[in-house]
């Protein structure tokens, strides 16, 4: 079985003994309370079980019985309620092609011209509405779904709207869910024991991601592989989660406070998006915790890496290194040369890629950025879920051996009570 692999060369001479040998000790432990289930949170691991249940073919199997005619699915959700979905969509779309049924996003902000104009798009589209909200009460898809429940209703009628749209809730709690038994939705339910960030590979990010038509049972296939590969009876040397774990919590106790992750194919930019809000939403709590920052080359540097390269030195950097193209575009030959770029003539775009991406790790080095490196074979569901599932995991033993607890989020209420005493709630 390929796998994904993590490459820490270039991280360790940036850490003292001592302090790397202090975090792997860490890690023993960490992986020990993340598997028997007794460490702070864990009544919200059932994420570790979603690698083995039934759900992706159910949710094929659905999807495959559902109205042909839908050409357009809008994903009504924020934060861990729909970045998974995101993430994995469009990492595996081609550029400018719309995927099986196009999929488009809302409840993710409060902006007027944003819901305004996806209205006014969904006028001529045969639309359903896959609406998610653990809680059920969370303001943003709140408003969206108020909106887009009239539009869809308006469009197809009551009934015939009730069929398009989806539920994806609690099993017993909140709004939503109270309005989808009166309204006799269809339902998904995102289990008790899995909070919002640790979602996509329950209906949260399966459901979208198939409708798409992505094959969801590869995603878990992925999963399901890695977490065999990453157990705690698996040795620290051959264990890229304990790794990633130890080096991140070593680079943070010798004065780093950011992390960087970057990717060189912008099909990544909504991965990258979905790691910033698994792990600041994970560690930053306790006024602790690495600050998670996303960086897509090579646009960004010509954007954010002068300061990578020279700025202050409190930052390091994992780089997702996608290892083989889906498909190349050659450079050719041009007879004038005029732009002199003759000497690359018979390379392909990934083949300049894969030279900036070793130029720039080089060059971040030598600028005392230290560098972790992920090789991801190729972009598809099966890497892909491996990916997700590397990281799922890294972040919890991380956040153990950070002290906190990671899978709470108390500091996210502190401006929904303002906003809600603004707003005369
Ligand atoms: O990861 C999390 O728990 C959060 O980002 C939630 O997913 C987000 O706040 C949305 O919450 P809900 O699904 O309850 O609407």
């Amino acid at each position: 079985m390929k796998k994904i692999k993590l490459t820490t060369l270039n991280a360790k001479k940036f850490i003292a003994d001592d302090n790397f040998d202090n975090n792997k000790i860490k890690t023993e432990a960490a992986i020990k309370q993340l598997e028997e289930k007794n460490g702070a949170g864990s009544d919200y691991l059932g994420w570790l079980d979603l690698p083995y249940t039934n759900t992706a073919s159910d949710i094929s199997k659905f999807v495959d019985q559902f109205d042909s005619n839908i050409d357009t699915v809008v994903v009504i959700g924020i934060g861990g309620s729909y970045l998974g979905a995101r993430a994995i969509i469009s990492s595996l779309a081609k550029p400018f092609e719309k995927t099986k049924v196009e999929i488009l996003y809302a409840g993710f902000n409060l902006n007027d011209d944003y819901h305004l104009g996806l209205i006014k798009y969904l006028e001529n589209k045969n639309y359903a509405i896959i609406v998610i909200s653990k809680s059920g009460t969370t303001t943003e898809p709140a408003i969206a779904f108020r909106f887009l429940r009239k539009h869809i209703e308006n469009k197809f009628g009551k009934s015939e709207a009730a069929k398009r749209i989806i539920a994806i809730t609690d099993k017993k709690r909140g709004a939503l869910k109270q309005l989808a038994d009166e309204e006799k939705y269809k339902s998904f339910v995102i289990p008790d024991d899995v909070g919002g960030r640790f979602s996509v590979l329950s209906p949260v990010g399966l459901l979208p991601i198939a409708f798409a038509g992505f094959d969801v049972n590869e995603i878990i296939k992925g999963a399901r592989d890695l977490d065999k590969l990453t157990k705690s009876d698996v040795r620290f040397e051959d264990n890229i989660v304990l790794q990633y774990a130890a080096f991140r919590n070593a680079l943070y106790d010798s004065g780093k406070k950011l992390e960087i992750l970057t990717s060189y194919d912008s099909k990544l930019h909504y991965f990258v998006e979905w790691w910033k809000q698994l792990y600041g939403e994970s560690e930053g709590k306790k006024g602790k915790g690495l600050f998670p920052v996303g960086v897509l080359n090579t646009t960004d540097l010509h954007s954010l890496g002068q300061y990578i390269q020279e700025g202050e030195r409190h930052l390091f950097e994992t780089v997702i290194d996608v290892c083989t193209p889906k498909e190349e575009m050659i450079i050719e030959k041009d007879d004038k040369n005029l732009d002199k770029l003759n000497y690359l003539a018979g390379k392909s775009l990934f083949e300049v890629n894969q030279k900036a991406t070793e130029g720039t790790i080089e060059a971040h080095i030598s600028g005392s950025v230290p560098n972790l490196k992920i090789d991801l074979p190729k972009i598809n569901e099966y890497y892909l879920g491996q990916l997700i599932f590397f990281f799922e995991k890294a972040c919890a033993v991380s956040g153990y051996m950070l002290g906190v607890n990671p899978f709470d989020q108390p500091g996210v209420e502190e401006y929904k009570k303002n906003m809600f005493r603004l707003l005369g709630k």
